[in-house]
């Protein structure tokens, strides 16, 4: 018996030291010495081609450390520095580096802005000009339509992440950011939301986005502009109309179903309605229900049907706004490790169609908390990664209530 517990306190130590090394400043600021060619005694990037990271998260440091010594993240320069540091190194740089003060990067992101937009005018003499106001508008609204979501939900209000994984991205040099999602998006650097969203954005999105991000005061006073979507009518729509007959009498003939225990299918996501049906067939999301409908439909039939309740107008939901349901949708609570919503469900609710993540805006608080009640409990498990149990599990019964209010009432 001693022995066993003995045995338990030796794993629980190594785990503990394993995972979580302790960070201790004065020690990381000697190690830190060799760091300083590049990135500033100060944790200041001496050049617009090294990072800031003065003032970043201790985690965010360690996990990149970790990444470019196993070489999950590839940087030539990086990968022979992280080669030689332990774990207690790790978190000892990081400590130190996590107490530094970014203010002083503001100077410097200034002087550096401006010689890049200088060399960027010599190489190509019609260089679009970075737009630090649309750069905004994408950062905090996102765009659905091209399913890029919104990077506030994820990096916090103007860069400043509450969230200890997501790094900050405030008084980060413009041209290490242009330079990261160039990486995310040629897929040189591997995240999964990071090589989603760059992947979508153009060279002229980035350029704005690095703009916004070197100066986030600059536009402090600028109404960011919602992006609008547009409905699509195409010939699977047409073809789906007809197969979506015998689904009228639970779902409603548009797909606005009158009876709030089953879900609204008008303005879903077409690719999340394929996958729902798909995932209904082979018994990866379980309902006796739906399991019965869907049985005898064809990948075809599947995607002709998404795509024709992807072009119906949704009527508004039965919720009523509710301002813990809005707090926690626009911005998660970080003390409970709670993700926006908006970072995956969009800024209207819209959710993000290339993505596979659903609308839900206009659909019935009802069948909302089911859902949730479903993620939280895993009675429903078909969400990739466990991206939304892990969630869900966090959520008290008060802030399902909140939530579904809140959703339900988004149009
Ligand atoms: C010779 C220059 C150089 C030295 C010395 C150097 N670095 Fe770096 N570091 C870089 C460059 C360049 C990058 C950006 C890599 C990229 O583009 O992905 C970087 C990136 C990083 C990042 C990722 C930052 C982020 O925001 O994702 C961390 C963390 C880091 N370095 C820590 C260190 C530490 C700790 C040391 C000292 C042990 C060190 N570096 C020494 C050049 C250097
Ligand atoms: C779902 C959460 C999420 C959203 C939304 C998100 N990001 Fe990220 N982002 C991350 C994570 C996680 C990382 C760190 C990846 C890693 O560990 O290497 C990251 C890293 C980055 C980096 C690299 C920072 C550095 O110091 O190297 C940049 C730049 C960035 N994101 C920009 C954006 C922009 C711009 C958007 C919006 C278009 C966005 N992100 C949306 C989660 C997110
Ligand atoms: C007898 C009633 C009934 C009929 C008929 C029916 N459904 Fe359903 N459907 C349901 C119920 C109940 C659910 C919710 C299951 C759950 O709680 O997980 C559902 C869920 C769905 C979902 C998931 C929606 C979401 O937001 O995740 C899709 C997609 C769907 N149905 C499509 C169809 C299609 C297409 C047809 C016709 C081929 C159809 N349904 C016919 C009752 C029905
Ligand atoms: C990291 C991305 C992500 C975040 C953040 C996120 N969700 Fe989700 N959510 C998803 C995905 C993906 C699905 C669909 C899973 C599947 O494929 O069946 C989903 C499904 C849902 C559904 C079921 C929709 C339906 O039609 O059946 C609800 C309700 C929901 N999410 C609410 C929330 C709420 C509330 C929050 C914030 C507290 C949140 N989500 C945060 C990714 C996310």
């Amino acid at each position: 018996m001693n022995k066993m517990i003995f045995a338990l306190i030796l794993a629980v130590t190594s785990i503990n030291s394993a995972f979580a090394a302790t960070g201790n400043v004065e020690a990381g600021k000697t190690k830190a010495a060799m760091c300083a060619a590049c990135h500033g005694a100060n944790g200041i990037g001496a050049s617009e081609a090294f990072p800031n990271l003065a003032g970043q998260h201790a985690d965010y440091i360690v996990k990149q450390l970790k990444a470019f010594k196993d070489g999950t993240r590839t940087d030539p320069v990086m990968a022979p520095m992280a080669a030689g540091l332990s774990d207690q190194d790790m978190a000892d740089v990081a400590a130190y580096f996590t107490s530094l003060n970014r203010s002083g990067a503001a100077a410097i992101a200034d002087s550096g802005s401006e010689s890049a937009s200088q060399t960027a005018a010599v190489q190509a003499p019609v260089a679009h000009i970075a737009n630090a106001s649309a750069g905004k508008s994408l950062y905090e609204l996102g765009d659905p339509s091209r399913n890029i979501g919104a990077c506030i939900g994820c990096h916090g209000k103007e860069g400043n992440s509450e969230v200890l994984i997501y790094p900050n991205l405030a008084k980060q040099h413009s041209q290490y950011i242009e330079k990261q999602l160039h990486d995310f998006k040629a897929t040189t650097r591997i995240n999964f939301a990071m090589n989603q969203f760059a992947g979508a954005m153009t060279d002229e999105d980035i350029a704005d986005m690095g703009a916004y991000l070197a100066d986030t005061q600059a536009v402090a006073n600028v109404k960011v502009k919602r992006v609008a979507t547009v409905a699509v009518i195409t010939e699977a729509a047409i073809a789906g109309k007809a197969k979506a007959v015998m689904c009228a009498s639970c779902h409603g003939a548009d797909g606005n179903s009158l009876v709030p225990i089953y879900p609204k299918l008008a303005g879903q996501n077409a690719e999340y309605i394929t996958k729902q049906l798909q995932e209904f067939k082979s018994g990866a999301r379980k309902d006796p229900v739906m399991a019965g409908m869907v049985a005898a439909l064809s990948e075809q039939d599947m995607t002709e049907l998404g795509a024709y309740f992807a072009s119906q107008k949704p009527t508004a939901g039965n919720g009523s706004t509710s301002m813990l349901g809005q707090q926690l949708y626009f911005g998660g609570d970080a003390s409970r490790k709670i993700t926006a919503c908006i970072a995956c469900h969009g800024a209207s609710g819209k959710g993000m169609a290339k993505a596979g993540f659903p609308a839900v805006a206009n659909q019935s608080v009802e069948y909302l908390t089911a859902q949730l009640t479903k993620f939280k409990t895993t009675v429903r498990d078909n969400d990739r990664n466990s991206m939304m149990r892990n969630i869900a599990k966090r959520l008290k019964k008060n802030d399902i209530e909140a939530l579904t209010q809140f959703m339900s009432s988004m149009k």
